[in-house]
């Protein structure tokens, strides 16, 4: 993506990567012309590998090569839950479905074994980089950035606070004990990769209806005091949740906006899931303090009670940050693809709605906001989210031809480079997805028997 509304399809070019896993050189080429000799060259010209670490690759035939997908809003311990409970009330739901089963992450080894299920499920799906609510449990999220670190993740990793209103058998001791907890999670990430590298903590309220005051206050200055620290919380996903929210906090007159504002909790590296409802104040305010959106177009429609998904066409003229989140398991998929299209229908029915005012997003809309849309509202657009000289290489080669790679097989002799792209968008699945890369190394994926390892 070049913009929100641009996409550049480069028919051949050399790529470079570093050993650090960084974009050492992109040059685009009239045609296909290198040989695997020459090929050797010119990387060796640009950077001196060491023997054993240079690894020169064509692309395959019907192969393309895109950005990593970017999910910036999803729940790791939903993943065995995903699609369960469709079309219930987000209180509802959280009580009745989702409550019990984040309870079992109270033991760790149940907890390995799902995130280590999602992880690699993530992956499987291409997604390179994802912002993770934990459980409430320090524990099992320490497991999860453990688990993110060891397959070669990027994420942001949060263990959920909770101090009210969630059952017994779910919720924290206490907001100190809370506050304390997320102190020990965001050290215990720190000495996992202390330059974040690849994992950080991202201070997780799930939102103001599990939070008392002392909580959302503490979280606050946890993240004034560490200004790398992303924040992640639910905003204004459903009226049934935007009703009780006031309820508790009437003094806020019902805007979300000024409730976590007054906590110090809304800055630019603040991603705020759903805005579902959203009205001009509170639209000017989250774009005022640089707060990004994650757009989940899934969930919106399956779980919650609004069944209709944010004005992401008004976010984007306003120039407010926007990416999109899976949210498996509200959403059932933790597929960005599906994603993609889900954003994509649900802009065609708000193009409806507001009399052709909203129009429907385009393929390329849908890619920036799956890729550097996502980077942006993560404040990594200057690492991530394209192909650029400088930046980490998260990358994806795309198989759309021969047995086994989806439902591609429908690509035909005379497609454009653009429309085979397209076709992969609305087509594709994760058998198209052969290969996946983050920070330049490869995490999914099989290449010739006796091919060095990138490692
Ligand atoms: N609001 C608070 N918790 C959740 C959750 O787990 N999923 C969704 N979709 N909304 C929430
Ligand atoms: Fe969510």
């Amino acid at each position: 993506s070049l913009s929100p509304s641009t996409l550049e399809i480069i028919p051949s070019a050399l790529l470079v990567i570093d050993p650090q896993g960084k974009i050492n050189t992109l040059v685009k080429l009239e045609q296909n012309a290198f040989s695997d000799q020459q090929l050797e060259q010119a990387a060796l010209n640009r950077v001196p590998f060491s023997p054993g670490q240079l690894i020169t690759t064509h692309l395959g035939p019907g192969q393309l090569l895109i950005p990593g997908f970017v999910d910036i809003h999803n729940h790791a311990p939903q993943y065995a839950q995903r699609g369960l409970g469709q079309g219930m009330h987000i209180l509802d739901w959280l009580s009745k479905i989702t409550f019990p089963n984040e309870a079992k992450f109270s033991d760790p080894i149940y907890a390995r074994k799902i995130y280590t299920a999602c992880v690699d499920g993530f992956l499987r799906q291409g997604i390179t980089t994802a912002s993770y609510y934990g459980s409430v449990h320090a524990e099992a999220t320490k497991i999860l950035a453990d688990i993110c670190m060891e397959r070669g993740q990027r994420a942001y990793v949060g263990k959920c606070n909770m101090t009210r209103n969630s059952p017994d058998f779910y919720v924290d001791n206490s907001a100190s004990d809370s506050l304390a907890e997320t102190r020990e999670c965001i050290s215990h990430v720190r000495s996992l990769d202390p330059e974040g590298r690849l994992v950080r903590y991202v201070i997780t309220p799930r939102f103001a209806i599990s939070c008392d005051e002392e909580t959302l206050r503490g979280l606050g200055d946890i993240a004034r005091e560490n200004e790398d620290l992303a924040v992640q919380t639910h905003f204004n996903e459903a009226r049934q949740e935007m009703e009780e929210t006031q309820r508790l906090f009437p003094r806020f007159g019902g805007s979300e906006a000024d409730l976590y504002g007054e906590f110090g909790l809304l800055g630019k590296r603040t991603i705020l899931a759903h805005c579902c409802y959203m009205d001009g104040y509170e639209m000017e305010k989250i774009k005022r303090l640089e707060c990004g959106v994650a757009h989940c177009p899934i969930s919106n429609m399956t779980v919650g009670g609004g069944f209709m998904a944010a004005p992401v066409r008004e976010f984007l003229d306003r120039k407010i940050k926007v990416g999109l989140g899976t949210d498996s398991g509200g959403g059932f998929s933790s597929s960005m693809l599906d994603t993609m299209r889900q954003a994509m229908i649900a802009s065609h029915a708000r193009e409806v709605m507001s009399e052709g005012k909203d129009k429907g997003l385009s393929i390329a809309e849908v890619f920036y906001l799956a890729t550097l849309g996502g980077a942006t509202v993560c404040c990594l657009e200057d690492k991530i989210g394209s192909f650029e000289v400088g930046k980490d290489f998260d990358g994806l080669v795309i198989g759309t031809e021969g047995a086994n790679q989806g439902i591609m097989t429908m690509v035909e002799a005379n497609d454009t480079l653009e429309t085979v792209f397209e076709k992969f968008i609305m087509t594709g699945d994760d058998r198209n997805i052969v290969e996946v890369y983050v920070q330049g190394q490869r995490v999914k994926g099989q290449r010739a028997p006796g091919e060095q390892s990138m490692k």
